[in-house]
């Protein structure tokens, strides 16, 4: 088995048709070889939201264009890829599908391992790229699809600690652009309208603080912004809504980090360690600051990956894949794409009315 393996990822779960090469080093940190995302934003603007089909049928159509993009920046022989790995889960599952299926002829026809990727262990692993990190860690991934602080302890290894009990918490965010006129995927948009308006303006609720230990909920966020912006007329007004909403968010994932820090801490038998944030909403910058408080003051080193490797990417699959491939942690061609593939896979399901915390 070669030292230094070069793996190709491939995510397709969503709206990101991604491909990406590296290559492991003795370091312990790999290179990034290539890592070619084609995003689908223009695609589904029309429509306020992600149309499975259409993204679907995107992904066919540029999967293999993407891939030789890949290939090409790379600079490296195809007969030289080690392993094929690929998001199975969760997602999208036509969207899953064709990456997945993409991923495993290539795999076939190279004569090399292909590997099943969990996107979650993908956005869980994705600091690796940059830096070595010891187990365990505690991790919080914030994304379109999930909001979880998890005990990462070793690949392959989570104990969930705290989820949503809701919306996640992307969507919160592009549910309340939506609200305010922004256009698909909010997120981004309303961080920078957020920074021109009074934080203070608006008095929003922040569900479940006091109870349910690091669990989070946002549902009541969004219906609270849509009561306000029936009321409101002017720019600015939009501006300190969003402020408003900033604020709030900060003040709850400063307070669910607080404790999932101190939960960490009690069943690893730990007093410090590192706090890694991923996702796509760890791009958001008033989110870093907050959490690089609470990271500090509690004596933990917080770890953002960069920008570019929060959103959903295909360097990170390959990321999980290098750390399969090493333990030869392969998987057959019959494997199947799972749209609800978790992390914890013991941990209880905490969604809708009644819950139970
Ligand atoms: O991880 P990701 O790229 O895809 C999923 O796996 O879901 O996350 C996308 C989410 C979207 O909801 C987007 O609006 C949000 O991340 N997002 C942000 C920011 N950048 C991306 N939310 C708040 N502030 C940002 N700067
Ligand atoms: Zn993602």
């Amino acid at each position: 088995m070669s030292e230094k393996p070069i793996i190709l990822g491939i995510e397709t779960s969503c709206d990101e048709t991604a491909v990406s090469l590296i290559q492991g080093d003795t370091s312990g940190v790999p290179k990034i070889l290539s890592n070619i995302i084609s995003s689908q934003v223009d695609v589904h603007k029309e429509f306020g939201g992600v149309v499975p089909e259409l993204a679907a049928r995107s992904h066919l159509e540029k999967i293999h264009l993407i891939a030789n993009k890949a290939l090409v920046k790379s600079k490296i022989r195809i007969d030289k890829i080690s392993a094929v790995a690929a998001t199975a889960g969760p997602g999208l599952i036509v969207c899953l599908t064709v990456g997945l299926n993409f991923g495993k002829a290539l795999a076939a026809s190279l004569n090399v391992p292909f590997i099943g990727v969990n996107h979650l262990e993908g956005h869980a692993l994705s600091t690796k790229l940059q830096k070595k990190i010891e187990y365990p860690y505690l991790l919080l991934l914030i994304s379109g699809g999930h909001s979880q602080f998890l005990s990462v302890n070793g690949l392959g290894k989570y104990n969930r600690l705290g989820t949503t009990i809701d919306d996640a918490l992307g969507e919160a965010y592009d549910k309340t652009a939506k609200l305010l006129g922004i256009e698909f995927p909010g997120g981004p948009k309303l961080e920078s309208f957020a920074e021109k308006g009074d934080p203070n303006k608006f008095e929003l609720p922040k569900p479940i603080i006091n109870k349910g230990g690091c669990n989070m909920s946002f549902a009541g966020l969004k219906t609270a912004v849509l009561r306000i912006t029936k009321n409101i007329n002017s720019v600015q007004e939009k501006f300190d809504l969003a402020a408003s909403f900033q604020k709030t968010i900060e003040k709850i994932l400063y307070i669910k980090s607080k404790i999932a820090i101190e939960e960490f801490c009690k069943i690893n038998s730990v007093k410090n360690g590192s706090f890694v944030i991923a996702g796509g909403v760890a791009a958001n910058r008033g989110i870093r600051k907050r959490l690089i408080e609470i990271s500090q003051k509690k004596k933990f080193n917080p770890i953002f990956p960069d920008i570019n490797l929060c959103g959903d990417n295909a360097a990170m699959i390959a990321m999980v894949g290098l750390e399969k491939y090493k333990v030869k942690n392969f998987d057959n061609l019959d494997l199947n794409a799972n749209p609800r593939l978790a992390l914890d896979k013991n941990a209880k399901f905490l969604k809708g009315a009644g819950v139970k915390l």
